[in-house]
C-alpha cells in the first residue's frame, strides 16, 4: 500500500516542524507555507516536497496548488495573532487574521477536496482554547478560531458521506515562536518550560491521522500536563 501523502501548512513553525519530523519515513510530507527558505531547511531534514502559498491571499491559492497531485490528509495548522482590545484593533489586523486563520483555510480545503475525497483522507484543524473560549485583548484571533470550529463542523457534515473525516484540535499555550510573540505583546517573560512542548501536540495530530478508519476524533483539547 502506497504511504499517505500530508499537506502541512505552516510546516516550518514551531507545531508544524514537529509535527513534520513526527510524520517522516512514514507519511510524503508536503511541506506548505509562506516563507521558503525554512521550508527547505525543513526539507533537508525530514524529506518531502516544498509548496509556497499565502494564506492571506485566498485568491492566490488556486495558482499555488495547481498541479499538487496526491493529497491524503490536510493539516491546516499556520496561524497568526495579533493582540488588541476591540476598541483599538485595526481593521487590517481583522482582515489579516481572518485571511490566514479562516478564509484561506477554507479556500485551500475547497480547492483541495477532489484530491481528499478520493484518498477518503483526514482534515485537521489546528484550532486553539481561545477557540472555545474568547478573554479580553483576544478578539480577532479568538473570533477566527471560533469561526475554524464552524468550518470543521460543516465540512464533516458535508464530507462524511464522502468518507472524508474532519477533526479539530485545540492546544492550549505551546512553546513555539508564536508564544514568543504572545507573551512579548502580553508585555510578559517568555519560559518555554511553562507551555506544552510542540511534540506533544504533534503527537496528537499524528494520532487523529493514524487511528484506525472507524473512529473520528471531531475534536480534540491539549492542555498542559503536570511533568514530576
Ligand atoms: N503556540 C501556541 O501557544 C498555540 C496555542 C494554540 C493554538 N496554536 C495554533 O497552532 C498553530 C501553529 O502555531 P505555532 O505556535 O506553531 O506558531 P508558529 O511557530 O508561529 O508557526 C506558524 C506558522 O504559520 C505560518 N504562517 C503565518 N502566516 C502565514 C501565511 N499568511 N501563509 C502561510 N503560512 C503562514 C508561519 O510562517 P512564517 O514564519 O513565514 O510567518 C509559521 O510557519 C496556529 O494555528 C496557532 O494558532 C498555537
Amino acid at each position: 500500500m502506497s504511504r499517505p501523502v500530508t499537506l502541512i501548512t505552516g510546516a516550518a513553525g514551531g507545531i508544524g516542524s514537529a509535527l513534520a519530523h513526527t510524520l517522516a519515513g512514514t507519511h510524503d510530507l508536503i511541506l506548505a507555507g509562506r516563507t521558503p527558505a525554512p521550508l527547505h531547511a525543513l526539507a533537508a531534514e525530514v524529506g518531502g516536497r516544498v509548496l509556497p502559498l499565502d494564506l492571506g491571499q485566498p485568491a492566490s491559492l488556486a495558482g499555488a496548488v495547481a498541479g499538487v497531485g496526491r493529497v491524503t490528509n490536510l493539516v491546516h495548522n499556520a496561524g497568526m495573532v495579533q493582540l488588541g482590545a476591540v476598541a483599538e484593533q485595526e481593521t487590517a489586523v481583522w482582515q489579516a487574521t481572518l485571511n490566514v486563520n479562516l478564509a484561506g483555510p477554507a479556500e485551500l480545503t475547497r480547492l483541495l477536496l477532489p484530491a481528499l475525497r478520493a484518498e477518503r483522507g483526514t482534515v485537521v484543524f489546528v484550532n486553539s482554547t481561545a477557540g472555545l473560549a474568547a478573554s479580553a485583548g483576544w478578539a480577532s484571533y479568538a473570533a477566527s478560531k471560533f469561526g475554524l470550529r464552524a468550518l470543521a463542523d460543516a465540512l464533516r457534515a458535508e464530507e462524511a458521506p464522502d468518507g472524508l473525516r474532519v477533526s479539530t484540535v485545540y492546544p492550549s499555550r505551546t512553546a513555539t515562536p508564536m508564544q514568543q510573540s504572545v507573551r512579548a505583546q502580553e508585555g510578559a517573560a517568555y519560559d518555554p518550560a511553562n507551555y506544552i512542548a510542540p511534540p506533544s501536540v504533534a503527537a496528537t495530530i499524528a494520532f487523529i491521522l493514524n487511528a484506525p478508519r472507524d473512529a473520528t476524533f471531531t475534536d480534540v483539547t491539549v492542555r498542559p500536563g503536570h511533568v514530576t
